[in-house]
């Protein structure tokens, strides 16, 4: 397999700092207390720590699909068109609604025929930050994912990538947006080709947030609160999984120190090897505050519950309520803006005589 190596926490850190992002390097930062009337109000931020991070790009480039308007407008088209699945009834946006920061609220999504998949809907913002796509990781790259859900029996239902394509070519105005995303192409409707254009659109679904200006060297970006809920965030050591851009995106195991009880044994479900087991996406922070329930099973209802649990199996702490619910107040400041004009849902391409009808069974 090429995605098996279990990159280890401690190494990953040696790893995000050696790619120093931010030139301000090991400068530390009081900050700006109005009132220091106590050295609890000082927050220091070790700035050097802060290089396991990385600011949000505009889109995350992937020379393999360059982004154009093109391909941008037809992918969002695609994106919310339930003629994409075999009952006509579900998108890609059904599950992760761009309105709702890129998800649906509940623990299982549900798909064609009202099926129940196994797997939390992770956010589609940002996700084009981490490594690998999907929480056992085994998409490389938005691209590829993008071809999963469409054919998978539980969630879009398509019988086939060539019956995808008949019903494309079978809309005019898709004929010719895929032409003018895919110039020079002698035939552009593709399987492959639908996935870039998604992919492309994908790629700018970003959400630039407070914690980013605070990156940028901008110390009153956060507030004191959100600042002693950070440096609790680091003093753990949640960045040595939750790092990058995406504040997220490798591969670790989930249970660590404590193991976590789940029938999925992530990675270990695709690859059958022991040392996969538990393995599973790093989820992003990003948004984390509006993307609940949690984890691959969507099992945990709040946020709070979610970080004690994390410091509980990953590092082998308990640590107090108050302690979470500062951590909780750091990630509220990675709840970003939704790109409101980016994500309005587009005027589609009408049916033609030869659309198929939607198909219940
Ligand atoms: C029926 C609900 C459903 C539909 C429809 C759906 N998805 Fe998903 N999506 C999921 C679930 C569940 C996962 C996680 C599955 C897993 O990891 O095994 C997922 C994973 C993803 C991921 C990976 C994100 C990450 O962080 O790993 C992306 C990107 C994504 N979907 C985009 C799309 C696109 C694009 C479409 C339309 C072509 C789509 N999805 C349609 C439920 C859905
Ligand atoms: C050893 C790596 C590792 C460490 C350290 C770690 N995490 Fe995680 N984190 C993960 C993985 C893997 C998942 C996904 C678990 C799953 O499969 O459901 C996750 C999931 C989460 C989630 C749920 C996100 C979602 O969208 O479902 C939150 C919140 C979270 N971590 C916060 C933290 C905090 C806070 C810390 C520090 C106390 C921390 N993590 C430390 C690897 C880690």
């Amino acid at each position: 397999m090429k995605f098996n190596s279990l990159v280890r926490p401690l190494f990953l850190v040696a790893a995000t700092a050696g790619t120093a992002a931010f030139a301000q390097t090991a400068k530390p930062v009081v900050a700006s207390a109005a009132t220091p009337t106590t050295a609890a109000q000082n927050v220091v931020i070790d700035r050097a720590l802060l290089n396991a991070f990385k600011a949000l790009p505009a889109r995350f480039e992937d020379p393999k699909n360059p982004i154009t308007p093109e391909k941008v407008e037809l992918g969002r088209m695609l994106y919310f068109d339930t003629r994409l699945s075999k009952n006509q009834d579900v998108s890609c946006n059904s599950c992760h609604d761009l309105n709702k920061f890129g998800v649906d609220g509940k623990p299982f999504s549900t798909g064609h025929k009202k099926q129940l998949g196994g797997r939390n809907s992770p956010t589609v913002y940002n996700s084009g930050g981490h490594l690998l796509q999907f929480w056992d990781g085994r998409a490389a790259n938005l691209e590829e994912q993008a071809k999963g859900p469409i054919l998978n029996p539980v969630e879009m239902a398509m019988p086939s990538a060539e019956r995808v394509v008949e019903t494309v070519k079978s809309i005019p105005g898709y004929v010719t947006a895929f032409q003018k995303a895919f110039p020079g192409e002698a035939d552009p409707v593709t399987y492959d080709n639908l996935a870039k254009a998604i992919g492309a659109f994908e790629r700018q679904l970003v959400t630039p947030s407070r914690f980013d200006k605070f990156l940028a060297g901008d110390d009153k970006a956060l507030s004191e609160a959100e600042k002693v809920g950070l440096k609790k965030f680091l003093d753990q050591g949640c960045q040595t999984c939750h790092n990058g851009a995406a504040i997220g995106g490798s591969l670790q195991k989930l249970g660590l120190v404590v193991p976590f009880q789940s029938k999925d044994q992530g990675r270990f479900d695709l690859t059958k090897k022991e040392a996969d087991r538990m393995i599973f996406r790093v989820p992003t922070l990003r948004n984390v505050a509006k993307t609940a329930p949690y984890f691959h099973d969507g099992s945990v209802k709040d946020l709070q519950t979610a970080v004690k649990l994390m410091a509980q199996h990953q590092f082998g702490k308990q640590i107090s309520d108050d302690d979470a619910k500062s951590i909780v107040t750091f990630l509220d400041s990675l709840t970003g803006e939704l790109p409101k004009s980016y994500i309005a849902k587009p005027k589609l391409p009408a049916s033609g005589p030869k659309t198929p009808k939607p198909d219940p069974s």
